[in-house]
């Protein structure tokens, strides 16, 4: 895995479970180890998809498949996209692991919408797909106010935006 995608996979991971540590203080089950191997996993597939064309997190699912973690293969296949069953449906560790790498741009925590901001000036180049970059915006902080109204934190809390700066 190359550096960069690693030192991203790490800080998606501590988002991830620092999160999955107040979600499971206030009532939630997550496995934690499964949204840590999974967060650290979830773009194994980035770097070989990249020179093949293929859906990162198809080939990445499929890779740790073949590897024999049956249960990162949903969390590392449905950590792109989002749709509004499973905003209304339980917080999982897939949906944890998918919204902790919206935070995350490179490897430095941001806001949902500065990391949208950026896959807008990135990736938004016609305004169709500019306005679809923003319906999953809208997706995405629904989401968010939704895990965060079992939290007692803001989503740009100090100590989650911080996480990794001190290692
Ligand atoms: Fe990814």
């Amino acid at each position: 895995m190359p550096e960069h995608i690693r030192r991203h996979s790490h800080r998606v991971a501590a988002v991830a479970l620092y999160l999955g540590r107040l979600l499971n203080e206030n009532g939630c089950r997550l496995d934690l180890r499964l949204v840590e191997a999974g967060a650290l996993l979830h773009d194994v597939g980035k770097s070989q998809a990249l020179a093949t064309g293929e859906r990162h997190e198809m080939l990445g699912a499929e890779i740790v498949g073949r590897w024999g973690y049956r249960p990162l293969v949903p969390i590392v296949r449905d950590h792109v996209h989002l749709d509004p069953a499973t905003v209304r449906g339980p917080i999982t560790e897939s949906v944890l692991v998918n919204y902790a790498d919206k935070r995350v741009k490179h490897d430095e925590i941001v806001s949902l919408a500065e990391r949208f901001r950026d896959l807008v000036e990135r990736y938004g180049r016609t305004p169709k797909h500019i306005e679809w970059l923003e319906e999953k915006y809208r997706l995405f902080d629904r989401l968010e106010k939704k895990i965060f109204g079992h939290l007692g934190i803001h989503p740009q809390e100090v100590g989650l935006m911080s996480l990794g700066t001190n290692p």
